[in-house]
């Protein structure tokens, strides 16, 4: 049985699905995006990925006709009509279709689409291997906390990882990790865990932001700073978050191997107490 996905307005099969080749999103990158994690058919801070999307949405003028109800009713919609289980809802919404041009078009409705991937996040093989990570170049543009659909950088960081043997990349800029392609990057040093302050150079991550507000419950302090690649190799333990990988640890980075090769207490700590609020729909309420 194919999906079925939400186009402007319309569920359908997803063959039966079409946006114009017009389209800005397409043509230009003129659009926002967000994953979402479902877990247990329960939508995980649905609200913050959402006030993320309007906050995006807001820095590059796109008005969204759409208000918050009316995209947690998609998204829901999508999970009972996928009966989906576990897996990541994707929502675009473009500056919607118009004869190419690059100032933004007068009276274009954008244009939505949400589609499900059935995914097992939980049992994902890296909970329980870690997952190895290579650093590269960032190459991003200068405003990395607008979660743009623009994404060629982190593709080609991402394909470099998967040739390298790698699941990640962690993004570098003067020998300083800025995030993952597409996670937060995390040190651990003792009962501290260490990661960059949020700027225009990454994204606020939901599940960062999840992770801090269990912090207290979960016997952890937090360092608010950035830290370079030279000291997360020497780091005690590293991880990842985000919405598909929930809090993920890392093994391996650039080859040298982080706490023995074996997923640290600190990171599989924080994602249980992250699955265990996941399942109830959130931390973030
Ligand atoms: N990516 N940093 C970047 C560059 C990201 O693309 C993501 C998420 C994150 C983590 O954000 P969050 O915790 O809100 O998922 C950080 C999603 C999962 C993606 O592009 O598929």
């Amino acid at each position: 049985m194919s999906r079925i996905v939400y186009v402007n307005g319309a569920y359908l099969p997803e063959e039966e699905a079409k946006i114009s080749i017009f389209d800005r999103g397409f043509i230009f990158g003129d659009g926002i995006y967000e994953v979402s994690a479902v877990i247990g058919g329960k939508l995980v801070d649905c609200e913050a990925h959402l006030a993320r999307l309007e906050r995006s949405c807001g820095e590059i003028r796109l008005a969204l006709p759409w208000s918050k109800a009316e995209l947690v009713a998609i998204h829901e919609e999508l999970i009972r009509r996928n009966n989906l289980d576990e897996g990541g809802i994707y929502l675009q919404v473009s500056r919607g279709a118009a004869d190419r041009d690059f100032p933004f078009p007068k009276d274009v409705q954008p244009t939505l689409v949400l589609f499900t991937q059935a995914r097992n996040f939980v049992d994902a093989p890296g909970a329980k291997t870690g997952i190895k990570v290579v650093s590269t170049p960032d190459l991003r543009w200068a405003r990395r906390d607008i979660k743009s659909v623009n994404l060629l950088a982190p593709v080609l960081a991402k394909q470099f990882a998967l040739e390298s043997g790698a699941q990640e990349a962690w993004l570098t800029e003067d020998g300083v990790v800025t995030e993952g392609a597409s996670s937060t990057a995390w040190i651990v040093k003792g009962k501290t865990l260490i990661s960059r302050p949020l700027s225009h150079k990454v994204l606020p991550g939901i599940t960062r932001k999840a992770v801090l507000a269990y912090l207290a419950e979960s016997g952890f302090t937090f360092e608010e700073r950035e830290f370079t690649l030279e000291e997360a190799l020497d780091a005690e333990e590293a991880f990842i978050t985000s919405a598909t990988s929930l809090v993920m640890p890392v093994t391996s980075i650039d080859g040298h191997t982080i706490h023995n090769g074996a997923p640290g207490p600190t990171a599989l700590r924080l994602r249980e107490i992250y699955i265990d609020y996941a399942r109830k729909g959130g931390v973030l309420g």
